[in-house]
């Protein structure tokens, strides 16, 4: 998730551009960059770190008419100089931006290297670049043509060059990507907040659509060159409401996000309708695992909960899951073939670190997976996997939670294929199903306003009890965060089977209890304890599959989720508890993006 800026026209593209990509650091703001045509030829600056870098790095701003520039989000390569954008041709004359994932960019990288290309990045989308000079032959427009059915993946760009100044070429397939319509000037970006001011009156891009931009005329047709009719959609955002897409809140955005992360998430990580995360590099640490440490704080460590279920169920390793602020301070008995995983969506935690740098002192190889490439996690791990969240702004941790989640089953699935602890049947049966994990969260986001009126209802309670068994507890305890961190709300997640061993004591007449019923083979199991608590007054909220609608009627309301594998469910059943928490603390007057007393990463001790 970057953020892409273009612009031709009468006024001068630099402070244009810089303005419109100081709009979009929410989309990432690892580095930045800008190209621009100057007598014949391009200026390309480019600096890592926030903006203001790249502003200081560019002095006085030069005076152009065309330009595109870039906020980046690191996805393949460190953030640096090098690896920010725009990124040019071996000739300099083609530059571009790109948002989004090229995934065969290892392929064609080699490809034209062995064609004589030099490459000066790290980055998949440095291989566009020569892409495009490859083909050309005079016409920058045909020369993108020619090169987009090469690439795989997810992508945003925008396309200058030196030898006609005239216009910008753009394409999207799976990142967004919006054109602005001016008087005599015509803008492009990642998203509204980049244009606004400047025009009301954009085309929104759908996949496969192709821009040719000139100062005072466009064409979009599809890749093909066929001419598409679009219709131009009147913002009337203000620019706070734009960044936050319409959504009130980031955290409200985020929840509806995780569709699109899930996605990127698992991009390029099927091959042959298995989950194969070979690319990643990340076998040669598992060859001979035993045990797993999976390691974290705060809502990584719920996914890490989840994690410890999968891994054992489908790779049959024995994993440990702990926070790390404790783990840190136990005196372990290290298991020399054993594999340490920490999670951590800003790649910051100290307590994460600090668990890291103690596994490594004592011999044992530590796997990332988080969120920020770059980060100390990221940089000290001897392996990563990144989840593709893009940026998360709101404290409460929504996308990235449920990309951890997915990382989990790819680690899962990944290692059950190597090592031969699942059937092929089994392992492509799941696969299938995860690629269609983002379309199930989708459904259950349509029951937003449901969920919203429940919030409505028990806005005004102290205590609000979350049951689970199994993996619908290892959600319960992630719903219950959630809760207590934004709403303020007092709030509890229980084992169902451990409630008649104490907490049955704190259930009282009308005390709301939600209970996840996702597991196929512990649902009479749950019942029962519901049955428990019922008996003492409770009030029941069941987040249940559909096919267990009739199983669950004793409980007062019901949230259905589709019905999904259950080893598969906490993808789905986490999304009504995110909703739930968001509008408690809606209704109860809290600060939802910004909770009293937390911070997004924790990096002191
Ligand atoms: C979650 O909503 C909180 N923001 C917090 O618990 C967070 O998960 C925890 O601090 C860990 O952060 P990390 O994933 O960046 O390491």
């Amino acid at each position: 998730m970057c953020g892409i800026m273009g612009y031709i026209g009468v006024s001068n593209a630099v402070p244009v551009i810089i303005d419109g990509l100081s709009r979009l650091e929410y989309r990432g703001y690892d580095s930045a960059g800008i190209a621009m045509y100057k007598d014949g030829n391009l200026k390309i600056i480019k600096k890592k770190g926030r903006l203001t870098e790249m502003v200081d790095a560019l002095g006085e701003f030069p005076v152009t008419d065309l330009g595109i520039g870039h906020t980046r989000w690191a996805t393949h390569g460190v953030p640096s100089d090098a690896n920010a954008h725009p990124h040019a041709d071996c000739s300099g004359r083609i530059a571009l931006v790109h948002n989004g994932i090229i995934e065969n960019y290892a392929a064609l990288r080699k490809e034209l290297m062995l064609e004589g290309h030099d490459f000066l990045s790290e980055t998949d989308t440095e291989v566009l670049a020569h892409l495009i000079e490859k083909y050309y032959q005079g016409s920058l427009e045909e020369a993108v043509r020619k090169a987009l059915p090469c690439i795989k993946g997810s992508f945003a760009i925008a396309v200058i060059s030196a030898d006609e100044p005239d216009r910008i070429i753009a394409a999207k397939k799976d990142s967004p990507l919006i054109v602005g319509l001016g008087e005599g000037e015509n803008f492009l970006a990642s998203d509204i907040p980049a244009i606004l001011g400047r025009t009301s009156k954009v085309y929104i891009l759908e996949d496969q659509e192709f821009v040719v931009l000139k100062r005072d005329s466009l064409t979009i047709t599809d890749f093909a060159g066929k001419p598409v009719a679009k219709e131009i959609f009147e913002v009337t955002w203000d620019p706070i409401a734009a960044e936050k897409g319409g959504y009130e809140h980031f955290m409200l955005k985020e929840i509806h996000e995780q569709p699109t992360a899930l996605r990127e998430t698992l991009r390029g990580n099927i091959k042959n309708n298995m989950i194969d995360l070979s690319d990643l590099g990340i076998d040669d640490i598992f060859v001979q695992v035993e045990k797993i440490y999976i390691v974290a704080c705060g809502t990584a460590y719920h996914a890490g909960l989840v994690g410890r279920n999968v891994l054992e169920k489908l790779a049959r390793i024995s994993v440990e899951t702990d926070i790390a602020s404790e783990f840190r301070y136990r005196d372990i008995l290290w298991n020399p073939h054993s594999v340490m995983i920490v999670i951590s969506q800003s790649g910051e935690t100290a307590d994460t670190l600090a668990v890291l740098r103690e596994a490594k002192r004592n011999g044992i190889k530590v796997l990332a997976v988080t969120n920020v490439v770059g980060s100390s996690v990221a940089r000290e791990a001897d392996r990563v996997i990144y989840t593709h969240a893009g940026p998360e702004i709101a404290v409460a941790s929504t996308k990235a939670y449920s990309t951890q989640l997915l990382v989990m089953y790819l680690l899962g699935l990944h290692l059950a294929r190597v090592r031969g602890t699942c059937s092929q049947q089994e392992l492509v049966e799941l696969a299938e199903e995860i690629t269609h994990i983002d379309e199930l969260v989708e459904q259950v986001l349509t029951e937003e306003d449901r969920i919203k009126k429940l919030a409505e209802k028990y806005q005004g309670v102290q205590d609000i009890f979350f049951l689970g068994r199994g993996l619908d507890y290892a959600v319960a305890m992630e719903g219950a965060l959630k809760l207590k961190e934004i709403s303020y709300v007092h709030a509890e997640a229980y084992a169902a089977g451990e409630l008649k061993h104490g907490p049955l004591a704190l259930i009282d007449e009308g005390v709301p209890v939600l209970a996840l019923i996702t597991q196929d083979n512990l649902v009479e199991k749950t019942m029962s304890n519901i049955k428990e608590v019922k008996a003492r007054g409770a009030v029941v909220v069941a987040i249940c599959k559909e096919n267990f609608q009739e199983a669950c009627q004793e409980c007062d309301e019901q949230i259905l989720l589709p019905n999904v594998n259950p080893i598969l469910a906490p993808m789905v059943s986490v999304v009504p508890l995110q909703i739930f928490s968001y509008y408690m603390a809606i209704f109860r007057g809290a600060d939802v993006d910004k909770p009293r007393n937390l911070a997004k990463s924790v990096t002191v001790e």
